[in-house]
């Protein structure tokens, strides 16, 4: 697992003094502060987690992500140009075990090691997944706003 050296950026926010922060080392994160809540992983979940609990007035936040936040790092905005960030420091560098059925090929397995997590090296692409588990998912939780039909609804308003 992940080293606390590893742990590189560090993202506090603060709604009640109404300000967030962005530390690339935990030896620059001010002395004395406390958290409500503390996230670990700054990728989509993790950052949209945080966004949420900090509207709230009355919380501290703490968002810690491994590798270097995605501030102004170009290649990240460039529709199409994940490859170029490949073998740098905002990749874990994982590939496939050798593919039986590809002749045994090996294959980059793209992970974004930055804040944003691999939403940050998806190359400005994505792919809303399986319409089953959205039905599953508002079958577990008992809100049909999970479900395909009602957030298919949701995602066409952002595309238009
Ligand atoms: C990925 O590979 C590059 C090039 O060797 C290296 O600089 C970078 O630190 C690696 N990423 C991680 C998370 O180790
Ligand atoms: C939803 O749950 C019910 C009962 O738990 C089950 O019979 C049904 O197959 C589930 N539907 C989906 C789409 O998972």
């Amino acid at each position: 697992m992940l080293g606390i050296r590893r742990l590189l950026s560090w993202l506090a926010a603060s709604a009640v003094l109404g300000q967030a922060a962005l530390y690339d080392n935990i030896k620059q994160l001010p002395s004395g502060l406390s958290f409500d809540f503390i996230i670990v992983g700054g990728g989509t979940a993790g950052s949209v987690l945080a966004n949420r609990l900090s509207e709230n007035p009355q919380h501290n936040v703490l968002l810690i992500d491994a590798g270097p936040s995605n501030a102004d790092v170009l290649l990240t905005m460039v529709p199409g140009y994940n490859w170029r960030l490949r073998h740098t420091q905002y990749y874990w560098n994982y590939t496939t075990i050798p593919q039986k059925g590809l002749n045994g090929r090996v294959f980059n397995y793209d992970r974004g090691h930055v804040l944003g997590g691999s939403s940050s090296v998806n190359a400005m692409f994505y792919t809303r997944g399986a319409s089953s588990d959205y039905d599953r998912w508002a079958n577990v939780t008992g809100d049909d706003g999970w479900s395909w039909s009602v957030s298919s609804h949701t995602c066409s308003r952002w595309r238009s």
